[in-house]
């Protein structure tokens, strides 16, 4: 099934991951690749609504509510979007995915590992991204890129950001063939230098 590439763009919030994932999809392009560009949550259609209520809710949450909603999302991308495109062999770069869910509803909400990794996979139907860019910054970096105007996720403070950052620094230490971390404290251009140097490899 597998012609094409799936890679995904990680990180907290402010860490730069959409930006370099549209200098990479330039560049592939510029370099006849077809390319198609997907997110989490909300690429299209009920995702973008599913979206709205994730970041935009006023209500009380439940914890194990927000990881559903995102797991719902998750699986209508990968089967409506994801799929289909990596069987017409192209690369499709996705922003955020199953690390995401690990990251912020299990080190940082503080649900168990082994039930998101299990969610996870029921969600995605076992298929996993070639390729994994972590874009780390630290926490007061991050929240000086945010700026005031936070949605409901990233009203969520600094220790539940320290949280994140440490989960996705941990994953990457459990799968280093997959995800590769880069230093997002650097310029745009010195970042998508590094991400060409990982793509090629
Ligand atoms: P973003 O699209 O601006 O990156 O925002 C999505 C927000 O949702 C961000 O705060 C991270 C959060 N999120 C989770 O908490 N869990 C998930 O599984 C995903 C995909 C995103």
């Amino acid at each position: 099934m597998n012609k094409g590439l799936f890679i995904t763009f990680e990180g907290a919030d402010g860490c730069g991951k959409t930006t370099q994932m549209n200098l990479l999809k330039d560049y592939l392009i510029q370099n006849g690749y077809e390319v198609v560009l997907t997110r989490e949550p909300g690429a299209k259609g009920l995702g973008e609504q599913l979206r709205e209520i994730l970041l935009n809710y006023d209500g009380e949450v439940a914890d194990r509510c927000e990881s559903f909603l995102f797991l719902a999302d998750r699986a209508q991308n990968i089967e409506t979007i994801v799929i289909p495109s990596i069987k017409q062999g192209k690369i499709v770069l996705c922003d955020r995915h199953i690390d995401s869910t690990v990251a912020y509803q299990g080190y940082g909400r503080g649900l168990d590992l082994d039930e998101i990794n299990y969610l996870n996979n029921i969600a995605t139907g076992g298929i996993k991204p070639d390729l994994t860019y972590v874009f780390d910054v630290d926490v007061e970096t991050s929240a000086k890129r945010v700026g005031d105007e936070k949605d409901r996720m990233e009203s969520a403070g600094k220790e539940f950001f320290n949280r994140v950052r440490n989960g996705y620094l941990e994953l990457a230490q459990k799968e280093p063939k997959r995800i590769k971390v880069i230093d997002s404290t650097r310029s745009i251009e010195e970042v998508f230098q590094d991400v060409i140097k990982e793509f090629r490899k």
